[in-house]
């Protein structure tokens, strides 16, 4: 039902955002090892076990309203978050339709979708809105079709363009970003926007991903994990604004640490859509508060180890250097020693 939604939460100011018991246990903890380094971590994109982030291809949960909320909010502050090159709106297209016939299939109790050749009638139940349009042609939607859909669809996505074996990153909707900008990015090539990215380029991790992205097909989606830490529940950690969230990382404490550190994990997918021959990458980003991470007693132990472990250069690129030592000091009371299994 509607009821299955948090309405009022928020992600900045008084971040009310919260993670019911249901969502802490299907958190999609990140790591299957007690220590991480960057890899070509891509395994195809198939349905996983029922309740989980992977049942469905694209994940509505308890946060749908809210974020979607968010997401206008940032979206009035700063129109770039969302940017489509005039060359991409055939690729919006694919997406809409991607997003569209996936929601309408996986939760028909929220969302429908009615074809009569291209005239189609969308209807989004949590969010009030009914929509007849013709596909394909943008006069009939209120704005562009990237726009139009992922107003309505949790975590950000980008649109790459595939030419002279590589891809450009030439429109995308980024209002949930870990610290990096659109506005900046756009009209990039796959190892340029990877730029900053420490020791992954040494190790050939961007050659690799790259060639194996260029062989996408259509209909054999892919998905990886990414993650950072974020000090309070906040989804639009952009450098645009980094003097509002950047100087909170410093009021960290022993005694708050608990409730205001985050985890943030991405769950990123790639599909190769039909007409356009783009590749769209949605990134969905999940949080859980260290206090809540460590109900789960193998997710503390693991996470305390990672944290423990990992280079310094990947722990100042995800912007956690200055609190690794409270965070490992918190972390370090619910590690027992015991061996850990591989796998999640
Ligand atoms: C980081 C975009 C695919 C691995 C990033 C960043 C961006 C980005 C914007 C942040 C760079 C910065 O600091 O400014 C994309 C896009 C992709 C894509 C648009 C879609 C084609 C991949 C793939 C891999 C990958 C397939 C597989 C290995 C990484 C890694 C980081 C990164 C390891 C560093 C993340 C961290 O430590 O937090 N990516 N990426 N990316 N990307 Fe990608």
């Amino acid at each position: 039902s509607l009821d299955d939604f948090f309405h009022d939460e928020t992600f900045f100011g008084d971040y009310t955002f919260k993670n019911s018991p249901r969502a802490i246990k299907r958190f999609p903890f990140p790591f299957p090892e007690d220590d991480y380094m960057y890899s070509v971590n891509m395994e195809p994109h198939v349905p996983g076990r029922p309740g989980s982030v992977f049942e469905h291809t694209f994940d509505v949960d308890e946060h749908y309203v809210a974020e979607m909320r968010d997401r206008a909010r940032v979206l009035r502050d700063d129109p770039l978050r969302c940017q489509s090159l005039p060359h991409m709106t055939l690729a919006g297209w694919d997406l809409l339709e991607l997003i569209m016939e996936s929601f309408a299939r996986d939760y028909p109790q929220w969302f429908s979708l009615t074809k009569n050749g291209n005239q189609w009638h969308w209807i989004n139940r949590p969010l009030n809105i009914d929509q007849k349009f013709t596909f394909l042609d943008e006069s009939t939607l209120p704005c562009g079709p990237m726009e139009y859909i992922t107003r309505q669809a949790q975590g950000d996505f980008t649109l790459q363009d595939q030419r002279n074996d590589n891809l450009w990153i030439e429109a995308g909707m980024v209002t949930t970003q870990a610290d990096w900008s659109l506005d900046f990015d756009i009209g990039m090539s796959f190892h340029e926007w990877h730029a900053p990215v420490p020791k992954a380029h040494e190790m050939g991790v961007f050659d690799r991903a790259l060639k194996f992205l260029l062989q996408l097909q259509h209909g054999a989606p892919v998905r990886r994990f990414n993650w950072t830490m974020t000090v309070d529940p906040l989804l639009d950690t952009s450098p645009e604004n980094y003097p509002k969230w950047g100087p909170g990382k410093t009021t960290l404490t022993k005694e708050n640490i608990g409730q205001r550190q985050h985890l943030r994990v991405e769950l990123q997918t790639l599909f190769r859509l039909p007409r356009s021959n783009a590749i769209a990458f949605p990134i969905r980003c999940y949080l859980c508060s260290f206090e809540d991470l460590v109900t789960q007693p193998k997710w503390a132990r693991r996470l305390h180890r990672v944290v423990r472990d990992l280079p310094d250069e990947l722990a100042t690129y995800k912007g956690f250097i200055r609190n690794r030592p409270l965070m490992v000091d918190y972390l370090s009371q619910f590690d027992d020693g015991a061996p850990t299994s591989p796998g999640w």
